[in-house]
């Protein structure tokens, strides 16, 4: 039903449900965000009392009684305003004189109580108009007094209830996803035997017809206002022990066409129902049974305004409510609308939109893209709950009704059929709600671009034909579930619910249509797939390529999409980790894409996925387009600054690490290029624990016997080095083992590592090694210096953090080192062009660099130097050592902490970058996509001349990375 206004309040009319939220205060610990809507709108409905206002404000977020006592009494009440109330770490609220809520939120914004006592949020109001900021995110809100319960959302982090923007944007969307959250625990507490495996798809379908029916009573779908939860409410016990059954037979009912009626016997207040069916409502009409919590919920979600809701995100929020992973971190893992956007403008519509543009008032081109549109399939073969099909069917629709304004025919029924609108998703109740909301969607744009009597007209009973497959992507032939000809829509059925899970065909009535894929499939890395994971990647890519199983698992869609591309000439584009773009993926998946005919015709480079910000950590996606279509201009966008502006590049190319470059793969190199300084991994301990010890030990062993202090040596591995806190190891050359042992406390030692090694007995080197207990594997020590090259460094980190250190330092092998390399190779890795390049070509942990000296250092394209380039590089890089020891002892996390770099050594970088930079093109780069760009036009060229690379020796790289400590 629509919600009137907030001066009558939708849960005024139900007396029932307001009674029994309003349990005392004191008894609650946390609020849900139901019942914190509820309490805001009570007290917005309430003469506004300016003394009481900020402790009732507080106790519609849970604040206990005893919370508020003490705030009364001024003891925890640290405002430093006159009538303020300040909670800390929590809000600073302000009541002040009439039209000075403006004055007042900038008295809040400028209090030094309010920074002290870390306030999250502050508020003034004078009871007519309210003000609040979000101290942290900057987001403020001003409304009209009785509407502030509206904000609701912007306020839930008051009670630790995070949400993600959209929610935020849209109150009733969120808040009846969080209805339904608690209806459908108060329902499973109450129907244990629904809550199992058998029953979960009933749970499912019985929350989609809920769904259906708030939207129906508040659109006019049903006759009269609010007629599903008006007759529940009448018919129903306050009890909730027959809710059930009344809620059964309007289910019946609802599936019983109106000529039927007579003889169905259906109750008087199920008969106002009309006939819906289209498989929702056939089947069995069970409903579990209803407790007076559950009824609750029931009619509190009754008295939203279903009306809003918005499809393209509550399909993804409903999705929250059914799965039970996902319940508490509500919309994390559903793709924004702009995200979304960012795949189909350029897929298809911003063609579309050009189209139209280009097409003017002339009525002929007009209808040519009107036609050209009825015939376009998009298909997301991982759609969830439909939000990018929801989306591009709205747009769709928008340009339709521009054509039909332009033509005079605003009210022409459209032609674009739903059915175009293909998925295919794993889990039964997102497909079901996928159906659903492009099922509203249309609905909505009826209402909208032909009128409400209109879109009424046409809406029930809902049509049989289902066009979202359940079932595995993966596994399932796309060419049949979306097959470039064909003329029906062959699935059909009463009760779709029962439609078999892997359907295994469906025509298009789409004759000569085009085909846009598009999507964000789920990302799974190599190590957390499943064995069924695993499979269906090896059902696409066994025989194809070796190392396919290193691959993510979304490659798959990727692959699937160029198969399909190769006979139909679809244009796909898909939401991605960036790892398949990136390292080692590369010269697996892409080969193969390209190999199927399929190009990149256009990309997004990496952007960091921008849901619920405590879950960001970790995702940073891209999105990129493929095509077997010729002559297609190539289109690459990459964020232009951190505001979320885009910038687009039209190029010729666009190769698999999303660089306007030719298509080459980077492969490891065994050696580095000539003129070049090996990097080699640090000393391998291999089994020698017994070997390193921390700093405080080694001051014990030493006091115990000064004369250890010969064989003992700083060590440094990525941690030790970042952290200036190396650790101390024995360091003990053949010659001088037997000295060494003559020490009890090394002797002891050494016996452990022997031990130790020979204890691994599948391991030759170990047994071998056995016998030397006192080195490393390696022994490697340099003369003068050596350069140090953490193997694992935080992408944030805008450089590299190389360093120098003396010569008696070891190096272990969780760190690369450069053994007396003169001082310029320094300036070469701490530059910006060896940060992108490691990003690029080398494998990320999340979001960390993971450095590789064979795909990263002996990759990297650097053209011939002069020794004046080499002793300007050298005076960069004791330049960029000098910054860093004037903070000393600021460690390389202090220092490389991208909020917090100094500034000498910012422009000490700069300055070394100025001066690579020049030797490679004579000026600055503009920006890193034109550092890579110039770096795979190098690679390409030292490849074209050199001769193959020397594969570098697989088993010497994994026994180095996989060697025990
Ligand atoms: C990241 S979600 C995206 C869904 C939707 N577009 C959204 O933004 O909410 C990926 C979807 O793929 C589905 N999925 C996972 N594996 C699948 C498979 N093998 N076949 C089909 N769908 C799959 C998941 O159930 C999930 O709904």
């Amino acid at each position: 039903m629509n919600r009137p206004t907030r001066q009558a309040p939708l849960l005024r009319r139900h007396q029932a449900v307001v009674t029994i939220l309003q349990r005392p205060r004191s008894a609650r610990t946390s609020m849900n965000a139901v019942e914190i809507e509820q309490a805001l709108s009570d007290l917005a409905l309430q003469p506004f009392d300016a003394a009481e206002f900020p402790y009732a404000f507080l106790a519609a977020f849970g604040n206990k009684d005893v919370t508020l006592k003490r705030l009364r009494a001024g003891n925890n009440n640290p405002s430093d305003l006159p009538g303020g109330v300040l909670q800390r770490n929590n809000i600073h609220i302000l009541v002040c004189q009439p039209g000075t809520t403006g004055a007042g939120l900038v008295a809040l914004r400028g209090s030094s109580a309010t920074v002290k006592g870390k306030a999250k949020f502050i508020l003034a109001t004078d009871g007519q108009t309210l003000e609040a900021e979000d101290v942290a995110a900057g987001e403020t809100i001003a409304c009209h007094y009785p509407s502030f319960p509206d904000h609701f959302g912007f306020f839930l982090p008051l009670a630790g209830i995070s949400t993600v923007q959209e929610i935020k944007d849209n109150p009733v969307g969120g808040l009846s996803t969080f209805c339904l959250d608690r209806l459908s625990v108060e329902l499973l507490r109450e129907n244990p035997d629904w809550a199992t495996a058998e029953r979960r798809a009933d749970m499912n379908h019985f929350m989609a017809r809920l769904i259906f029916c708030f939207f129906a009573e508040d659109t006019d779908i049903f006759n009269g206002e609010a007629l599903f939860t008006r007759t529940l409410e009448q018919m129903s016990d306050r009890d909730a022990g027959n809710t059930h059954l009344v809620m059964s037979e309007i289910f019946r009912a609802m599936n019983v066409k109106i000529a039927d009626r007579a003889k169905a016997n259906l109750r008087p207040w199920a008969d106002q129902f009309p006939y819906v069916n289209g498989g929702l409502f056939s089947g069995s009409a069970a409903v579990p049974r209803f407790n007076r919590m559950a009824r609750t919920y029931l009619l509190h979600a009754g008295t939203l305004n279903w009306k809003q809701i918005n499809p393209d995100i509550f399909g993804s929020m409903i999705q929250a409510v059914a799965d039970d992973e996902e319940r508490g971190e509500l919309g994390m893992h559903y793709t924004s609308v702009p995200n979304i956007l960012k795949v189909l403008n350029p897929l298809f519509l911003d063609d579309l939109r050009a189209q139209l543009a280009a097409a003017g008032d002339n009525k002929a081109k007009l209808l040519n893209l009107r036609k050209r549109m009825a015939r376009i399939r998009v298909f997301d073969p991982a759609c969830g709950s439909g939000n990018f099909l929801v989306i591009a069917y709205k747009q769709m629709r928008e340009i339709e009704a521009e054509i039909n304004r332009r033509r005079g025919e605003s009210h022409r029924g459209s032609e674009i059929p739903l059915t175009n609108f293909r998925g295919i998703e794993l889990r039964d109740f997102p497909a079901e709600i996928a159906r659903l909301a492009l099922i509203i969607a249309e609905f909505q744009c009826d209402v909208l671009y032909r009128g409400q009597k209109d879109a009424l007209a046409e809406f029930l009973p809902l049509s049989a034909e289902n066009w979202i497959v359940c079932g595995n992507a993966l596994r399932l032939d796309w060419l049949a579930i979306c097959p470039p000809t064909g003329t029906g829509v062959k699935v059909t059925a009463d009760d779709l619910f029962e439609t078999p899970l892997d359907q295994a065909e469906i025509d298009f009535e789409n004759e000569g249509g085009e085909t846009y894929i598009c999507g964000n499939p789920p990302y799974l890395g190599s190590k957390w797939q499943s064995e069924e994971q695993k499979n269906e990647l090896r059902s696409i890519f066994d025989g194809r390529a070796k190392n396919w199983k290193s691959l993510d698992y979304v490659a798959g869609w990727f692959m699937k999409a160029a198969d399909y591309s190769k006979v139909t000439n679809a244009t796909a584009a898909f939401v991605s980790t960036n790892s398949i773009c990136q390292g080692a993926q590369v010269p697996i998946l892409w080969p193969l894409i390209f190999g199927a005919g399929s190009q990149i015709v256009f990309a997004h480079t990496s952007f960091k996925w921008a849901n619920l910000a405590s879950h960001n950590a970790g995702v940073t996606v891209v999105i990129v387009g493929t095509s077997s279509a010729e002559g297609v201009t190539r289109r690459l966008y990459s964020m232009a600054d951190d505001k979320g502006v885009v910038e687009r590049r039209d190029i010729p190319n666009i190769n698999a690490y999303l660089v306007p470059a030719p298509n080459v793969e980077v492969l490891p190199r065994a050696k580095p290029r000539d003129g070049m300084v090996p990097m080699q991994f640090g000393n391998h301990p291999y089994y020698g624990a017994a070997l390193i010890f921390s700093q405080d030990e080694a001051r014990s062993m030493v006091d115990a016997d000064p004369g250890l202090t010969d064989w003992l040596r700083p060590l440094y591995g990525s941690k030790e080095f970042i952290d200036a806190a190396p650790r101390t190891c024995l360091w003990i050359t053949d010659a001088e083992a037997s000295a060494a042992a003559s020490h009890a406390e090394i002797k002891r030692r050494l016996g452990n590592v022997a031990a130790a090694r020979r204890a691994a007995t599948q391991d030759a080197s170990a047994q071998k090694l056995a016998e030397t207990p006192w080195r490393f594997r390696e022994q490697q020590m340099a003369q003068h210096h050596v350069l140090i090259v953490p193997r694992v460094s935080s992408e944030n980190r805008p450089f590299l953090p190389v360093g120098l250190l003396p010569a008696h330092c070891v190096v272990q092998e969780k760190a690369f080192a450069l053994f007396d390399a003169p001082l310029w190779n320094m300036a070469l890795i701490a530059s910006r062009l060896h940060w992108v390049w490691i990003g690029a070509v080398c494998v990320r942990l999340e979001m960390r660099f993971s450095y590789s000296n064979t795909l990263g250092w002996n990759t990297f394209p650097v053209p011939p130097l002069t020794e004046q380039n080499k002793a300007d590089l050298t005076r960069c890089a004791e330049n960029i050592l000098l910054a860093r020891e004037a903070h000393f002892p600021a460690t390389i996390a202090d220092l490389y902490d991208p909020d917090a770099m100094p500034d000498n050594l910012r422009q000490a970088h700069a300055d070394n970058d100025e001066v690579l930079e020049r030797i490679y093109i004579g000026r600055r780069f503009k920006n890193d996509t034109e550092r890579l760009e110039k770096l795979f036009e190098l690679y390409t060229r030292m490849t074209a001349t050199a001769a193959r690379p020397a594969p570098a020796k697989k088993a010497a790289r994994k026994t180095a990375r996989r060697a025990p400590a």
